[in-house]
């Protein structure tokens, strides 16, 4: 039986911030960290309820604009260059879903310094003391440096962020960031490998839960921060998403469970998100190792949406999708028998979405040539045959489908490219 999906907005919103930080061992736990350094700078100034909870999602998506490894890799300085890009591209991605307009905003002036009060505002726009708290917190967390002892680094990250009062930073918060700084527990639970359990205490704040729809929203929003990464794959689970949702329907699926498998398509390469951009979209052939780290995509997938039991169909949808029945696909080389019909059909959209759409480098397959790949794949017993039939049957249908949510997809991705180069 399935259940009807109520998850925590926190809990979703880690498993995201955690697939992010999963790029390079530089950035571990970074939004973690940050969104804990934020919230408890926020409950020593008392902020309500509400503020504080919205400092813990924003600390946990403060980076999401970041695309590629490098850009991610520079916020670690602590001066960056140009940082408001990737604040405003983060500002965009989040703002459209309701529980997360608040953190959006908070987000989008992450990098404003205090600069003596100028930064009361930006470019013409209030600046939250919100963003400003995000600001010290995201600095504080880039001062750490992992490969040491966390206590005994204490006094020079103190004085680092004090020579910056009322420039980069807010008089009034560095003063609750050197009380905070004089606790061993804060730098501790900073930098702790359970930060994460940590910050669970914290959040049971605020409960957000999510219903179906609002997991069907949040996870289109997920969507775009997996593809937009790149233009090889900006439309890419869009396509997957409408064609599962097509196949599940004529497989007979309910309502209820083609929009599971909506959402599955959604998140089915989130873990894409450890791969360095430089792999996505590189235009020669791929070394060994870049492979590897390519195929371990579906792993992460796995792994991550695994702390949520509530997903747990979602995830068996979603994750499996390079599996293939005669064992021979990964990571897990699950058989036939261990794949559902929902991994299957999957499967079948993932394979069905790579070869038919348009990539900047080449143009999708022709019907005839389609039908003759898939039918071949359930010959070699990598794809479901009845599945595959299916879909050959009704390929104009779904293929229509699939163009469609496409094309919408590139318009999506055109606007925020067009922001981003602003
Ligand atoms: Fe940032
Ligand atoms: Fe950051
Ligand atoms: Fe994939």
């Amino acid at each position: 039986m399935i259940i009807e999906p109520q998850v925590r907005l926190f809990d979703i919103i880690k498993c995201l911030s955690r697939a992010m930080d999963l790029i390079s061992p530089e950035v571990v736990n970074h939004h973690e960290r940050v969104a804990y350094i934020a919230f408890s700078i926020g409950a020593e100034l008392g902020l309500s309820v509400d503020e504080q909870s919205d400092l813990i999602l924003a600390g946990a998506l403060h980076d999401s604009g970041a695309l590629s490894i490098e850009e991610r890799i520079d916020f670690l300085e602590f001066e960056t260059k140009n940082p408001y890009r990737h604040a405003e591209l983060g500002y965009m991605l989040l703002k459209g879903f309701d529980p997360l307009a608040a953190a959006a905003r908070l987000v989008r002036y992450h990098h404003v310094p205090w600069n003596n009060g100028k930064g009361v505002e930006f470019r013409g726009n209030e600046v939250p003391t919100g963003s400003h708290i995000l600001h010290l917190a995201d600095r504080v967390a880039v001062l750490i440096n992992n490969q040491q002892e966390v206590l005994g680094q204490g006094n020079a990250i103190i004085s680092r962020i004090n020579e910056q009062s009322g420039r980069m930073f807010m008089p009034q918060l560095v003063e609750v960031f050197n009380s905070l700084a004089t606790r061993e527990y804060f730098w501790l639970d900073v930098a702790s490998h359970s930060i994460s359990s940590v910050l669970q205490g914290m959040a049971k704040l605020k409960t957000v839960k999510l219903d179906m729809q609002g997991l069907l929203c949040l996870s289109d929003l997920f969507r775009q921060i997996i593809d937009f990464r790149s233009r090889f794959t900006a439309t890419h689970s869009a396509g997957v998403a409408v064609s599962a949702v097509a196949l599940a329907g004529l497989a007979g699926f309910s309502e209820r469970e083609c929009r599971l498998m909506r959402i599955a398509g959604h998140l089915h390469d989130l873990g894409k998100l450890a791969v360095p951009v430089e792999i996505l979209e590189k235009q020669t052939r791929l070394t060994v190792e870049e492979i590897k780290v390519i195929k371990s995509h579906t792993f992460y997938t796995f792994r991550i949406l695994e702390h949520i039991s509530a997903l747990d169909t979602i995830n068996a949808w979603g994750s499996f999708h390079h599996e293939r029945i005669d064992g021979s696909g990964y990571p897990f080389h699950h058989k036939g028998s261990d794949l559902s019909l929902g991994s299957r059909i999957m499967a079948v959209a993932d394979v069905f979405t790579a070869i038919t759409e348009d990539r900047p480098y080449r143009k999708g397959m022709s019907r005839d040539r389609t039908i003759e790949v898939l039918r071949h794949m359930a010959d070699d017993r990598a794809l479901d045959a009845d599945i595959v039939s299916l879909l050959c049957r009704n390929i104009d249908e779904i293929n229509s489908l699939r163009k469609t949510a496409q094309k919408s997809s590139v318009e999506e991705y055109r606007r925020f490219v067009m922001q981003a180069n602003q």
